[in-house]
């Protein structure tokens, strides 16, 4: 039987790549969900569509190259008409956390540059309040122990996220702590304090960035909110 979480995720992929016209530049997102718009884009593309994209990770250009949709550096664009990408949460005002992938850097580098973010989650993703999928943070690798302790005085708990028994590594060459707050009241707030802390590279909360979410579930259903 079809993993229903997948079959939510692909419903959502297949609904979002309707934003995507002929001429636009292209943000490709990064994940499980992700992959399914840009196979998407792929056939899109097969068919004659013409787009140029920029990925948000390495696995994500590496697909889209084995699917030939053509890439632009970013010295030659200014902005991306849309981008498509997942999620870990979403909560009631669109606010997010990312970086389940650890892609989250290259991610909101490319949601900035973005008019129109579509997010696109399988149902379980959504939430009242963002904070039980731990906030990945992208930590420069000098100073890790440092860093790690000034997390950790925030009032959560911090985890070095690892792979095959060694640090994981981010396609910039960086740590990801996975830092367990529980429930979030005010994830605004608690971003901009997370981002004080020199080492902090990046957090995974997309704050007022999502154009739209979309999620799917296993029955077809699909449901749209967007930004008021
Ligand atoms: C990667 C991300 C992903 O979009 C997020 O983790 C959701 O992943 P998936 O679609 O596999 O559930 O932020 O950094």
């Amino acid at each position: 039987m079809e993993n229903p979480a997948v079959s939510g995720k692909k419903i959502a992929a297949g609904k979002a790549i309707e934003y995507i016209k002929d001429g636009m530049t292209v943000g490709l997102g990064t994940g499980s969900t992700a992959y399914w718009a840009i196979q998407g884009i792929g056939e899109m593309v097969k068919k004659g569509l013409s787009i140029r994209a920029i990925a948000t990770s390495v696995q994500s250009e590496d697909l889209a190259r084995e699917l030939n949709i053509p890439l632009v550096p970013f010295a030659e664009i200014d902005h991306l008409d849309v981008t498509i990408d997942g999620a870990d949460e979403v909560d009631q005002e669109l606010n997010l956390i990312k970086g389940g992938g650890g892609a989250l850097l290259r991610e909101k580098i490319v949601a900035q540059a973005t008019r129109f973010y579509v997010i696109i989650v399988d149902e379980s993703k959504l939430v009242r309040q963002l904070g039980a999928y731990p906030l990945p943070v992208e930590v420069t690798p000098f100073g890790w122990e440092l860093t790690e302790r000034r997390l950790r005085a925030l009032g959560c708990t911090p985890r070095m996220r690892m792979k095959d028994g060694a640090p994981f590594i981010t396609d910039n060459q960086q740590y990801i702590f996975d830092c367990s707050f529980g429930v979030i009241e005010d994830p605004a707030r608690l971003h901009r304090q997370v981002s004080e802390i020199t080492g902090v590279m990046e957090d995974g909360f997309f704050i007022g960035m999502a154009s739209v979410v979309i999620s799917g579930a296993p029955g077809g259903e699909i449901k749209i909110v967007k930004r008021g």
